[in-house]
C-alpha cells in the first residue's frame, strides 16, 4: 500500500513514522524534512498548498490513499481535489474544514445546534457598530480574524490587548484589512486539547493533551505554535474531572453529528482546543488535523496501526484506536528570537545517538537536509514513560544533546507547572 503524506514539520514527522509501518510512504513537503526524508521511499518539494502540483505527484506515484498533516492545504480544497481524482484521503472537505478555517462559521454552527461549551461572539462589518457593541458588553474581549493566521491573530484583552479600547482598534484594523471581525467574550481558565479521529460517524478517542503556547518559561512572552506539550498515562490530565471530560467530549460529537446534519460530513482528526472555565470546559476553536506539537503525544503511543485507522475514517468503517498506558513529554527547540525575529540559515548540532541513548526521540521540524534551520520550531524532543516525571526527565536528557543558536522550555511538563495550572483551576473553581 502507497501513502502520500503532505506537510513536513513535526507534527508530520510523526505521522510519517506512524505510516511507514504499515505502508510504503510518500511525502511532499515544502522543504525536505532530514527526518521523513529518511522514512520516505520518494519525496517531492512542493508548497503543500499547490493541491493542482500535490495531484500531479500523487497520481504519478499512483498513491492508494493521501493523509494531509496542515490546516492550509484543507482550506485550498486538497481533499476534494484528490478525493475527485480517485485517491481517498485522511481528512476533511474544503467545507467541513472550514471548521477551523472560519471561525464565524464554527461559532455559528455551535450556536445553531446548541453545542455545550459555547460562547458569545459577534461578526461585524460595520466599525461603529462593533464599537457600540463592545461598548454595551463592558466585560473583556477576544478579538479573531475569521480566517487561518497561524496562531497569529487572535488577541485577547489582558494579554495582547491592554483593554476594550485596545480591542476596538485591533477590530477597527482587522475590518479595514478583511471587511470582517469576531468578537468573542473572554474566557478564562486552563487550556487543554482534545483530539478524536472520526469517519463523520463515529468518533475515536485520543489522550488529552495540554500545550504551551507562550514562547516563554513561566507561560509569558509572545503566543507561538506551541513550544511543548504533555500527556499522562491516565489519557486524562491532572486539573479534569469526569463531568469536564464528557462535557468536552459531548462539544465534539455534537459538533460532528452537526457537520453530518448540515450536509458536509466531517472525517479526518478533529482537534477540541477547550478552555476549562469555572463552569465547564469552553470551546476556544476547533482545528481540522492534528496539533503541532500535540501529534507527538499521541501517534508514538498510538497501539493501533495508523494505516488502518486512516482506511478506516476513509471507509466510513472506524474500528478502534488504542494507545499505551504511558506518559509523553514533547519538548520544542526553536531559533533564537522566534516567533517574532527568528535566526534563519544557521546550523544546529543534533547528536541523535545521545539523544536515543537517554531514551528519548526526536522529530525533526523546520530545519532542511542539512540541519539548516529555517525560521519555525526546528525540533522536537520527546520522552515516552510510564509517569510524567520520568517522560519529563528523558525529553530533559535528550535535548541537552541539540545545540546551536536555540531556545526551549525547561518548565515544559514540569511537576511545578502542572501544579500552578491545577491550582488555578482549583482557585477559579473555589475548591
Ligand atoms: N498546538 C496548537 C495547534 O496545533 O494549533
Amino acid at each position: 500500500m502507497r501513502v502520500l503524506l503532505v506537510g513536513a514539520g513535526g507534527r508530520e514527522h510523526a505521522i510519517a513514522e506512524a505510516l511507514a509501518e504499515g505502508a510504503e510512504l510518500y511525502v511532499i513537503g515544502k522543504h525536505r524534512n532530514p527526518g521523513i526524508s529518511r522514512i520516505a521511499k520518494e519525496y517531492g518539494l512542493a508548497k503543500e498548498t499547490d493541491v493542482e502540483k500535490v495531484l500531479e505527484f500523487a497520481l504519478k506515484w499512483g498513491v492508494d490513499m493521501a493523509f494531509i498533516g496542515p490546516e492550509a492545504p484543507l482550506e485550498k480544497g486538497i481533499v476534494n481535489v484528490l478525493e475527485e481524482n480517485g485517491i481517498p484521503t485522511v481528512g476533511p472537505s474544503k467545507e467541513a474544514a472550514m471548521l477551523e478555517t472560519n471561525k464565524a462559521f464554527a461559532r455559528w454552527l455551535m450556536d445553531k445546534y446548541k453545542i455545550p461549551g459555547r460562547k458569545l461572539f459577534r461578526v461585524f462589518e460595520d466599525i461603529s457598530e462593533m464599537k457600540a457593541w463592545v461598548d454595551d458588553f463592558g466585560k473583556p474581549v477576544v478579538v479573531k480574524p475569521l480566517g487561518l493566521t497561524g496562531g497569529k491573530g487572535v488577541k485577547v484583552v489582558g494579554y495582547q490587548l491592554k483593554d476594550n479600547e485596545e480591542a476596538k482598534a485591533y477590530a477597527e484594523e482587522l475590518i479595514k484589512k478583511d471587511g470582517k471581525v469576531l468578537i468573542e467574550e473572554r474566557t478564562d481558565g486552563v487550556e487543554f486539547t482534545f483530539q478524536v479521529f472520526t469517519d463523520g460517524k463515529k468518533v475515536l478517542l485520543m489522550p488529552l493533551a495540554q500545550d504551551y503556547p507562550h514562547a516563554y518559561e513561566g507561560d509569558v512572552g509572545p503566543i507561538t505554535g506551541g513550544m511543548g506539550s504533555y500527556s499522562c498515562e491516565d489519557h486524562l490530565l491532572p486539573f479534569i474531572t469526569k463531568k469536564d471530560y464528557d462535557k468536552a467530549l459531548e462539544a465534539l460529537k455534537a459538533t460532528i453529528d452537526a457537520m453530518r446534519k448540515e450536509g458536509t460530513p466531517y472525517k479526518g482528526i478533529l482537534y477540541g482546543q477547550f478552555m476549562l472555565a469555572k463552569d465547564e470546559p469552553k470551546i476556544i476553536e476547533f482545528n481540522a488535523r492534528f496539533g503541532d506539537p500535540e501529534a507527538m503525544n499521541v501517534l508514538p503511543i498510538l497501539k493501533t496501526s495508523l494505516v488502518e485507522i486512516g482506511e478506516g475514517i476513509v471507509d466510513g468503517n472506524l474500528k478502534g484506536a488504542e494507545f499505551e498506558r504511558k506518559a509523553t513529554v514533547v519538548k520544542y527547540i526553536a531559533p533564537k528570537g522566534y516567533p517574532t525575529n527568528p535566526v534563519k540559515g544557521v546550523r544546529l548540532q543534533v547528536d541523535e545517538d545521545r539523544i536515543r541513548e537517554e531514551g528519548a526521540k526526536v522529530y525533526y521540524a523546520s530545519l532542511d537536509e542539512n540541519f539548516t534551520m529555517l525560521g519555525s520550531r526546528a525540533l522536537a524532543v520527546v520522552g515516552v514513560a510510564d509517569s510524567l516525571e520520568e517522560a519529563e526527565r528523558i525529553a530533559s536528557a535528550g535535548i541537552k544533546h541539540v545545540s546551536g543558536e536555540i531556545f526551549y522550555r525547561r518548565d515544559v511538563g514540569t511537576k511545578e507547572s502542572i501544579a500552578k495550572r491545577i491550582e488555578l483551576v482549583r482557585a477559579m473553581r473555589g475548591e
